[in-house]
């Protein structure tokens, strides 16, 4: 299978329709949880931003796929674009749940160009996944927050290796599909979107959860003693593992790894 072509648009496009799993938010196993737990959570300030974020991207999304005339990918951009509106679902049903506040934010106005948001988001959406599969993974093994709630949150990270896997199908697939002049400039691209997904993040740390998020890494640090280098180990195990159930043929994605995998020999 040659990336580019019509078998791999069919294959990207198929697996990631065909392993979608319909649900509702008040279907996922919500345990009961004490006061404790609820205000621990009710303290993060992520709660607003999160939400707004997730459906921002549900509508970028969805205004993205109505642009594309292909219809087997417009079929499966719009499928993620509505797995990203569940999320912002799912969170809201969370927070009602627990009775935790949150505001709502205005809508964004809808940029101009929907196919780099797209590539920005979807490279924001693998920096996060990379890190967040190995947080979950110490997650479970301190006892910081019920095991019940996190397992009751998996399908949704399950999710999100199904959307980075076919961001990079789709990023490879949009590369080849261009002239051999242009294929360099997309690849340059797409590392642009990268590093501006990356800025944003550090920006977003340093603004809002700069202090909180040190202090949940310190303590996951504390609790579980892992090294920086077993926590990448831990990262890289932990993509591979949450890829592996889906076709071979697939293109994994690489960049994160990589650059990862060069940030552990220094450390
Ligand atoms: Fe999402
Ligand atoms: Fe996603």
């Amino acid at each position: 299978m040659s990336p580019g072509s019509e078998e791999h648009k069919n294959l990207f496009c198929r697996f990631f329709i065909d392993t979608h799993k319909p649900f509702q938010p008040e279907d996922l196993p919500w345990p009961e949880l004490d006061g404790k737990t609820v205000r621990k959570l009710a303290a993060f300030p992520i709660w607003n931003h999160a939400v707004h974020t997730e459906k921002q991207v549900f509508i970028k999304l969805t205004a993205y796929a109505r642009e594309e005339t292909d219809p087997l990918l417009r079929e499966a951009l719009a499928l993620q674009a509505y797995e990203e509106g569940r999320h912002a679902d799912i969170l809201k049903y969370f927070l009602k749940r627990y009775n935790i506040p949150f505001n709502e934010m205005p809508d964004d106005p809808l940029p101009g160009n929907l196919e780099w948001r797209f590539m920005t988001t979807g490279a924001g959406e693998c920096i996060d996944s990379f890190f967040a599969f190995g947080f979950l993974q110490i997650s479970k093994s301190t006892s910081d927050y019920p095991v019940q709630l996190i397992e009751a949150m998996e399908p949704i990270v399950q999710e999100e290796a199904r959307h980075i896997l076919f961001i990079q199908n789709w990023l490879l697939y949009q590369r080849r599909r261009r002239s051999l002049f242009l294929q360099p400039v997309h690849a340059f691209m797409t590392l642009v979107a990268f590093a501006e997904a990356g800025r944003r993040r550090l920006m977003d740390l340093t603004k809002l959860g700069g202090t909180a998020f040190t202090i949940q890494a310190r303590k996951v640090e504390k609790s579980s003693s892992l090294s920086a280098k077993d926590f990448i180990d831990l990262c890289l195990q932990e993509n591979k593992r949450r890829l592996s159930p889906y076709d071979p043929r697939l293109v994994r994605p690489k960049l994160i790894p990589r650059i990862m995998n060069m940030a552990r020999a220094f450390l």
